[in-house]
């Protein structure tokens, strides 16, 4: 019985040295997944993809802004915790570097900043206008002009910079003037996209027990004798994964509070955000992104009736416009649904927004003449994708058309406010698109 004792006893005190013994500051290879404030570098792809009996006809890209500093408010909230540096007590468990770490902590933002690409949103945006050019040397043949080229930004500010740099390395010259989307963009205006923070599962997710874990682990590593508010946790983690996006090599002080379950735990949390916000999560978020893959599809019929036409397609914009072309693509759909109860079973999920949505992230299609048959190629982030109906990378575009025409021809191919709402009631219009979804079934069925 007392050997028992002692036995355990060890165990329990070994456990606790080696806890305290284990220092973020020493950790080589700290977690990278940080949902949509994940560094590009960490998901893109790790080899240079190219067909060498193929010639690219012409290159679409989506991408989203690089690398931008925290929003105003975030700012705000991250500042609040120089409040909660000076609360870390003799009781944390932190280890000595990182818990100096915290005390000495400081943030230098200001309101000010709030939003704006910073110096890696730049090389972002620089190195990928550089790779794709030296990849993509038949699209990038020609000085830089409107008509060969394509360019189209959102109005906001990281936006255009973003088409900015990117035009800057991709040709070699300062577009001052990046075309912006007017009134009547139908492809790119993220106002038709509400974020919603508080839908039920992410709601219920935050009152589950993996997330009152994390709140109860990270206040007990800064040694509290009480709980913080998830709210203040949150803050933790923005200035953690923000400052680990600006400088990969870093290890932000506020880091060394989560272990990587809890990482987890609040990447998943953000994956529920989207995953019924831009997500398979409503079925409205498919139609949202019908008019900018129309624009994809029509590019390519184009071009491969060698009608007149741009060589490269260049589009400036947000997570949204990402997540909403990939969405109405078809890739990354789980077959599971996410929900608050099922975090476990889906930590193999295709829908993890930190390699759907870090940092300039971008959807891109490369129509290609291979042997006289036009082939298309899907990327994410610069890593082929799979189309599933088929089994292929390098698909033929007869195929790709054929499985997509019939739902960017259909009237319901629209970007209109009005028939984006789940919850509305059924009107003439509703009625009207669901007679096309109905449709859309019955041709998508007559492929399978
Ligand atoms: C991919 O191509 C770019 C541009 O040619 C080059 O700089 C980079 O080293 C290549 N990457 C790999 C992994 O080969
Ligand atoms: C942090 O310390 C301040 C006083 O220094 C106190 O008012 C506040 O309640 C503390 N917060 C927590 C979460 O312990
Ligand atoms: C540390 O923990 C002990 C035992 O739980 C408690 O008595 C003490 O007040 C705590 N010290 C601080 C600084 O919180
Ligand atoms: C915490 O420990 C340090 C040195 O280990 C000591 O100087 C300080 O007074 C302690 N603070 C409290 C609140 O016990
Ligand atoms: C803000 O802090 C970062 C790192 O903590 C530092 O690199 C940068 O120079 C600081 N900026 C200003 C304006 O002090
Ligand atoms: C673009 O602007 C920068 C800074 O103003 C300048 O150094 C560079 O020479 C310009 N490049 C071209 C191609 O005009
Ligand atoms: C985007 O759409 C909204 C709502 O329809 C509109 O108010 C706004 O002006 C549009 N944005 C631009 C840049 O045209
Ligand atoms: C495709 O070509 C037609 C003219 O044949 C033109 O009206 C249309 O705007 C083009 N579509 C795209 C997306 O370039
Ligand atoms: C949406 O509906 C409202 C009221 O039914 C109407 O005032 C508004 O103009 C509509 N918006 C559009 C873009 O059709
Ligand atoms: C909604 O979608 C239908 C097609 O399903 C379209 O005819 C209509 O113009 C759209 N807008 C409104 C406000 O209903």
């Amino acid at each position: 019985m007392k050997l028992i004792v002692i036995i355990v006893l060890l165990i329990i005190f070994n456990c606790l040295k080696c806890e305290s013994d284990k220092c973020f500051h020493q950790d080589d290879h700290p977690f990278p997944f940080f949902a949509s404030k994940t560094a590009y570098s960490y998901v893109s792809a790790k080899q240079n993809y190219t067909q060498p009996n193929c010639k690219p006809l012409q290159l679409w890209l989506l991408s989203r802004h690089g690398t931008r500093h925290p929003g105003s408010s975030t700012i705000d909230k991250i500042s609040n915790l120089n409040e909660y540096k000076n609360n870390l007590t003799n009781n944390s468990s932190l280890c000595k570097e990182d818990f100096e770490a915290i005390k000495t902590w400081i943030f230098n933002l200001t309101e000010k900043d709030g939003d704006k690409l910073n110096n890696q949103g730049v090389n972002d945006l620089l190195s990928l206008g550089l790779r794709l050019q030296s990849l993509y040397e038949d699209i990038f043949d020609q000085p830089y002009n409107p008509i060969t080229y394509s360019v189209l930004s959102t109005n906001k500010e990281r936006s255009r910079d973003s088409a900015f740099y990117f035009l800057k390395s991709a040709f070699n010259v300062n577009v001052t003037d990046i075309p912006l989307i007017n009134s009547d963009d139908i492809k790119l205006n993220i106002s038709k996209f509400e974020i919603i923070n508080d839908n039920e599962e992410s709601k219920k997710f935050r009152s589950s027990i993996h997330m009152q874990n994390v709140i109860i682990r990270v206040s007990n590593i800064l040694g509290l004798d009480r709980n913080l508010a998830l709210n203040t946790i949150k803050s933790m983690y923005n200035s953690c994964r923000f400052e680990r996006s600006v400088d990969l090599n870093s290890h932000p002080a506020w880091c060394a509070v989560f272990s990587q379950e809890d990482l987890e735990v609040l990447e998943y949390d953000e994956d529920l955000k989207y995953y019924y916000s831009n997500g398979y999560g409503n079925s409205n978020n498919e139609r949202l992104g019908c008019p900018i893959v129309k624009d994809l599809i029509n590019n390519f019929r184009n071009k491969s009736q060698a009608k007149p036409g741009p060589k490269g397609v260049f589009y400036f914009g947000h997570s949204s416009n990402v997540f909403s072309a990939i969405v109405r693509l078809g890739f990354a759909r789980d077959t599971t649904p996410l929900l608050s109860s099922n975090f476990n079973d889906m930590r193999d999920r295709k829908w993890k927004s930190s390699y759907l949505s870090p940092f300039a992230s971008n959807l891109m299609a490369v129509l290609y003449e291979c042997q006289g048959e036009k082939k298309v190629t899907f990327f994410v982030n610069e890593v082929p994708m799979t189309v599933e109906k088929y089994g292929c990378t390098l698909c033929p575009w007869t195929s790709i058309e054929n499985m997509f025409d019939p739902i960017v021809s259909s009237p319901s191919c629209t970007f209109d406010e009005n028939n984006s709402s789940a919850s509305r009631a059924f009107t003439t219009t509703n009625i009207l698109f669901l007679a096309c979804l109905i449709q859309f079934f019955i041709i998508h069925r007559a492929f399978f």
